[in-house]
């Protein structure tokens, strides 16, 4: 499967958020989301600098997009791509004095190992001088811990004791002590073409797990990215704000409408109390948290989501595998709709 700009169906109509002029964004990180973002503002017009790490192809993920580009945008200006590399590992950062000025930023990289936050560590200082007007940060809701099925919302201080969920936390903390004014998007687990149940259904791999109560929550990437340029657009600054669709559910209930969208039989029923010891650690922290993440806030600033819930959002990433186009191959993984 390859992956390519074409310019249909990039989630968000492009006239929702085409105004004030061609921007320039730098987009750390051009993974599942910074791509889906990447694919989006091209699509507006706007020029993009996007990042990815010295060991990643991303030839594979760019490359068929320079055929595919229109010559003129809507805006009736070239879209510009920018590759640049940006390696925190490695320490290779690049150069943001050449490749700016922006109008926008976003990190889209997860914390390191330590929870030092790659960006702020190594590009810190750059994005003081460079001051761009915006700056975002996706974080995740994995950082309100356990709520015992209760809704989250912003107001709730972060106290996940999950080191994972620490690192996160203290990436935030740098973040809005950072000068950079930046907001911060909390999510829940992303979903979308690529990344669902739907593969692992067809390969027979999935698994029908249930927990009483237990509910997960979840967003389409289409929302991370129209939530992202909405708040950019309205100058939404300096606070977090969760990003997340209106149906928290248990996740055998998503199994069974993407097998019921499929038509094909659905894996065993199993216990979470028997099921819990074969998971892996990863899949075992998710398992131990139960929360809503409440989208009131972003809803109040007049964000209307594009796939409120599962059911329409699954469609839509069924329908855009079957055109066989338009997500990212490297980024692609089954296990989004847990995290966060
Ligand atoms: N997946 C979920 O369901 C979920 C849920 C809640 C929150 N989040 C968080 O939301 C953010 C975006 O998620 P995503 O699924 O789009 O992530 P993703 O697909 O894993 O992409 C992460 C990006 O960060 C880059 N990166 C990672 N480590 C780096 C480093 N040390 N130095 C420089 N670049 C580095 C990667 O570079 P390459 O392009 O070279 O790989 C990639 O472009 C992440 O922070 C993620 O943790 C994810």
């Amino acid at each position: 499967m390859v992956s390519h700009m074409n310019s249909s169906n990039r989630g968000v109509p492009a006239s929702e958020f085409a105004q004030g002029g061609p921007q320039r964004w730098l987009v750390l990180g051009g993974g599942y989301c910074g791509m889906r973002l990447v694919d989006q503002l091209l699509e507006m017009g706007h020029g993009v600098v996007v990042t990815h790490r010295a060991g990643t192809d991303w030839r594979i993920i760019h490359q068929p997009a320079a055929t595919v580009l229109p010559k003129t945008s809507p805006l009736g200006v070239k879209p510009q791509l920018q590759v640049a590399v940006f390696d925190s590992g490695q320490g290779i950062d690049p150069d943001l004095s050449a490749l700016g000025p922006f109008t926008a930023v976003l990190s889209t990289i997860p914390p390191g190992e330590a929870g030092v936050d790659p960006v702020l560590d190594r590009l810190g200082a750059a994005l003081r001088q460079e001051a761009p007007p915006w700056v975002g940060y996706l974080s995740t809701s994995g950082i309100y811990g356990d709520q015992q099925g209760d809704w989250a919302d912003e107001s709730l201080l972060p106290c996940s004791p999950n080191p994972r969920s620490r690192r996160r936390i203290r990436c935030e903390a740098a973040w809005r002590a950072s000068g950079l004014a930046p907001l911060i998007f909390r999510l829940p687990g992303i979903y979308g073409p690529g990344r669902s149940h739907f593969s692992r259904l067809s390969q027979g791999k999935a698994r029908l797990i249930h927990k009483p109560g237990q509910v997960f929550s979840r967003v389409h990437v289409d929302d991370v990215v129209g939530a992202v340029l909405w708040c950019q657009r309205h100058g939404y600054h300096d606070t977090v704000v969760n990003v997340s669709d209106t149906l928290p559910c248990p996740s055998s209930e998503l199994l069974g409408w993407a097998a019921h969208l499929l038509d094909c039989k659905l894996p065993p029923y199993e216990r979470y109390q028997y099921a819990k010891a074969t998971m892996g650690p990863m899949a075992q922290s998710f398992w131990l948290e139960n929360r809503r993440v409440s989208n009131r806030r972003l809803l109040s600033w007049g964000y209307r989501l594009r796939y409120p819930t599962y059911r329409e959002g699954l469609v839509a990433a069924l329908a855009e595998e079957k055109r066989g186009h338009n997500f990212n191959p490297v980024h692609q993984r089954a296990d989004g709709l847990l995290a966060g």
